[in-house]
């Protein structure tokens, strides 16, 4: 019954589906909202009304118009409100009211791996007291869709960022350096992936001098706003908006960006402020800052994708896929594992040459070469506890000849990687340092 109804719900979305029932098509929403959570004493934001029991309000709206991702901006002192009427099923934990937290939260109907904060390495004080409190962006990979297997998943890296305030010289000159802080951590952190970074900019495109947001158009991104309410062009003349906005072109520092991959195309369909979702009974604002949201199609990649991630989070990010994507139809000719008591690396070389290794040096080397007509088409990962972190410790490849490579030591922890039909294994994703901590495999048709 239950297979059943999932199905006629998946059909009647239009939804495709690969061999083990991982959607490569869908939509999601996202909203962004500065929810003005300091404590009244020390801003009151100019909204009327109790605090808690505004936080309260946005909270039930939240859970009533069931939004995929939100990510909220001055989340500090009447979080707890917020939560207490909201109903999403994966919420990050509060880091705190001020003078300890980033005020910076995510409210999801998907799970995520990977999530950390990270505090701005520069701040200023001329206006908006921004040292106040250590403000900065957070960061997770986020599964969009998956296979009950896990054997696909895609996943898109969620940004929630709250520049510095302000538009004395000081606070342009902190908030490119944050702009600039986030642009680092993602050619670091978010190679190979989809990005949508959404929150509290600070920014404005028409604002003279103000050159943060400008830069994240110049590094790739788009613009929610700028592609589905000013029809591709950046303004250059102010038009401030109005709370409740009533028109979608104006513009406000609340922005979404965004960036496809080749595992995962994004598109923006749409973009509004959606103010008057978030009023009081008698028509009150409940936060000094409209809300964003955007509506995105996405689709998984028709040259690559990837499974699930499996380990421990830990180790530094790499990705074959800015590798990958520059060939046509690559294979592996040879498949090499380092491994002792636990997995050390993997590695493999393709038909033309290219070797993708990750990992240490340690443990012993295992090689197999394949033939041309045979292909890498499992993987089985085992995990383990090595100094309270969890890390690989054994891998098991095999092929469509039926031959087997194996490095590490099995664990009771295992899940095993099947290539979808017609597809095989041609690389990796995850993070690494001595050894393999986080792994996912990368699979292209053959
Ligand atoms: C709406 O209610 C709030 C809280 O009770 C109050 O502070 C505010 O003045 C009211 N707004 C209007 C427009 O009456
Ligand atoms: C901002 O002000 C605080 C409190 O006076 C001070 O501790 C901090 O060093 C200042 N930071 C900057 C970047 O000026
Ligand atoms: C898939 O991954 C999730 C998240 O790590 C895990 O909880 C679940 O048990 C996995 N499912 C299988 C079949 O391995």
């Amino acid at each position: 019954m239950k297979a059943t109804r999932a199905l006629s719900v998946a059909s009647s979305l239009a939804l495709l589906y690969d061999g083990s029932l991982a959607a490569t098509s869908g939509s999601i929403n996202v909203l962004a909202m500065n929810v003005a959570g300091l404590p009244a004493i020390l801003n009151d934001n100019a909204v009327p009304g109790d605090k808690a029991t505004n936080a309260g309000l946005i909270g039930s709206k939240f859970a009533q118009y069931g939004y995929s991702v939100i990510h909220v901006q001055e989340d500090f002192n009447y979080h707890a409100y917020i939560y207490a009427t909201d109903n999403h099923p994966y919420r990050t934990a509060t880091s705190g009211g001020v003078p300890f937290g980033d005020g910076l939260n995510t409210l999801s109907k998907h799970d995520w791996v990977n999530f950390r904060r990270i505090e701005w390495e520069q701040c200023s004080n001329a206006s908006g007291a921004d040292c106040l409190t250590p403000k900065g962006f957070t960061f997770m990979r986020l599964a969009l869709s998956g296979s009950t297997d896990n054997t696909t998943t895609v996943y898109v890296d969620f940004y929630n960022i709250h520049t510095d305030a302000g538009t004395e010289a000081d606070d342009l000159t902190a908030r490119q350096a944050n702009i600039n802080q986030v642009a680092a951590y993602i050619s670091t952190w978010s190679s190979g992936n989809a990005v949508v970074i959404f929150g509290d900019t600070n920014s404005r495109y028409s604002r003279t001098g103000d050159t943060a947001v400008r830069s994240l158009l110049a590094s790739g991104f788009t613009d929610a706003w700028v592609e589905n309410q000013r029809g591709g062009v950046v303004p250059t003349v102010e038009s401030l908006c109005s709370n409740p906005s009533t028109v979608n072109t104006c513009e406000t520092v609340d922005k979404i960006f965004y960036r496809s991959s080749p595992l995962v195309t994004l598109k923006a369909t749409s973009f509004r402020y959606d103010s008057t979702r978030f009023l009081q009974a008698n028509g009150s604002i409940l936060s000094d800052h409209n809300p964003v949201y955007a509506d995105f199609t996405w689709s998984a990649g028709t040259s690559f994708r990837q499974s699930a991630y499996f380990g421990g989070d830990y180790g530094t990010w790499f990705s074959d896929v800015p590798t990958l994507s520059t060939k046509t139809k690559p294979k592996p000719s040879t498949l090499t594992f380092r491994g002792a008591s636990r997995l050390d690396s993997v590695g493999l070389t393709l038909t033309d040459g290219t070797s993708l290794v990750h990992g240490g040096t340690g443990g012993t080397t295992v090689s197999l070469a394949l033939s041309s007509t045979e292909y890498w088409v499992e993987a089985r990962l085992c995990k383990g506890d090595k100094s309270g972190q969890t890390r690989n410790f054994y891998i098991r490849a095999a092929t469509s000849a039926g031959r087997t490579l194996v490095a590490g030591t099995a664990t009771a922890d295992c899940a095993t990687f099947v290539a979808p039909e017609g597809w095989h294994i041609v690389g990796f994703v995850g993070q690494a340092g001595d050894e393999m901590d986080e792994l996912a495999f990368v699979y292209a048709p053959r």
